[in-house]
């Protein structure tokens, strides 16, 4: 029988990629969304990308009722794999309480869940906003957290303790939590990808959204910053091997693999790009102008982050594979594929 995995928030941008990857490994996914963020829709590319369908429930997580219901229904599951939370910066600084209140309430909600119903093994979307911007680069898991520069960040690094401290008193518990560096790129397939509602925050999409006509001009957010060319500079992960490392994350919980119950992993490239060498590399490799215009710095903007990744590299045996060249040509080909109506 295949294992079941919980895939929380599963058909937002890193969940249908990490359901996709799950999937093409063998383990059955079982989707638990809001649709607050995404759109049902989501499941046809799943379905046409691995051939099937992944079971859906349009679930609240962040509700105790609805979440009892869930997991009543699905007595089986093997592990979570936790995406569902609010993720924009700006919004979270004028809504603190709203993602107060969704990010954790969802999270304890599972944790309580798992307790309760014997579902021994958690996998985390943490972020590298919990290192700040750190003193040296690049970051590693030794790297002192900092103190957060949003509500949403916050709810990373509260969320990151509240998993260490559940399973530290329960240790039929197992958690993860893998800190994103910046997840870009779409599907080689173009059949999923990112969907940002509005106008975007996030470079990549502002970008392919500008190439296509939508936004007149990129502004680059400041170039005098201490870097090279003199705007920031981050670790760009593509999305697909991004949610690899979500499988072997997965793997290394069902073989009793892990070191202790708790660990935490930085899942980036180990390469920082400036957001001038992005707008080259995707000129170069879709051979599209990019409009745009240096403008002042955008408020809370970490100068410079990027990983070392040799802990996650040796102990989970994974490794982001993917080209810059390529992942962009990926996020542009999604572009392609979505309808000007799609984006408000
Ligand atoms: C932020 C969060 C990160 C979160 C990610 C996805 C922080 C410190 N980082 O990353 O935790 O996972 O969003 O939601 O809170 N830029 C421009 N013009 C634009 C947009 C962006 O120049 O129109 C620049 C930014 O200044 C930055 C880089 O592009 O240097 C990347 O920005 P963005 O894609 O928004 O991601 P982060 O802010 O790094």
């Amino acid at each position: 029988m295949k294992k079941q995995i919980l895939v929380a928030g599963g058909t937002g941008y890193i969940g249908s990629h990490t359901a996709v990857e799950l999937q093409n490994n063998g383990f059955e996914v079982i989707i638990a969304d809001n649709l607050s963020n995404s759109k049902i829709e989501v499941l046809d590319g799943i379905e046409s990308i691995t051939g099937i369908r992944p079971i859906f429930e349009k679930v609240d997580l962040s509700v105790i009722e609805e979440t009892e219901a869930f997991f009543k229904k699905y007595p089986n599951l093997e592990a979570i794999i936790h995406f569902a939370a609010n993720k924009a910066v700006g919004e979270s600084v004028a809504k603190p309480l709203m993602y107060y209140r969704n990010n954790l309430n969802s999270l304890m909600n599972m944790l309580e869940a798992m307790k309760e119903h014997n579902i021994p093994n958690l996998v985390f979307s943490s972020s590298c906003t919990v290192y700040g911007q750190p003193d040296k680069l690049p970051v590693t898991e030794s790297t002192p957290r900092k103190e957060a520069e949003s509500p949403y960040g916050n709810t990373k690094s509260i969320s990151e303790d509240i998993i260490r401290d559940t399973v530290k008193a329960h240790p039929n518990l197992n958690g993860i939590a893998l800190r994103y560096f910046n997840p870009i790129g779409a599907h080689p397939s173009a059949k999923i990808g990112e969907l940002p509602l509005g106008v975007p925050n996030n470079l990549i999409p502002f970008i392919t959204q500008t190439v296509a006509g939508i936004r007149q001009e990129l502004s680059v957010f400041g170039d005098d910053y201490n870097t090279p060319d003199g705007s920031c500079i981050r670790d760009y992960i593509n999305v697909v091997d991004l949610a690899k490392a979500h499988v072997v994350a997965i793997e290394r919980l069902l073989m009793n693999k892990q070191n202790s119950n708790y660990e935490y992993f930085n899942v980036g490239t180990g390469e920082g790009v400036s957001v001038l060498e992005i707008i080259e590399g995707f000129e170069r490799s879709t051979g599209e102008k990019v409009p745009h215009k240096i403008v002042a710095r955008r408020p809370g903007d970490v100068e410079q982050i990027y990983a070392d990744t040799s802990f996650a590299n040796k102990s989970l045996g994974w490794k982001s594979e993917s080209t810059l060249d390529d992942t962009l040509l990926s996020a542009w080909k999604w572009q392609e594929n979505l309808k000007k109506e799609e984006v408000k």
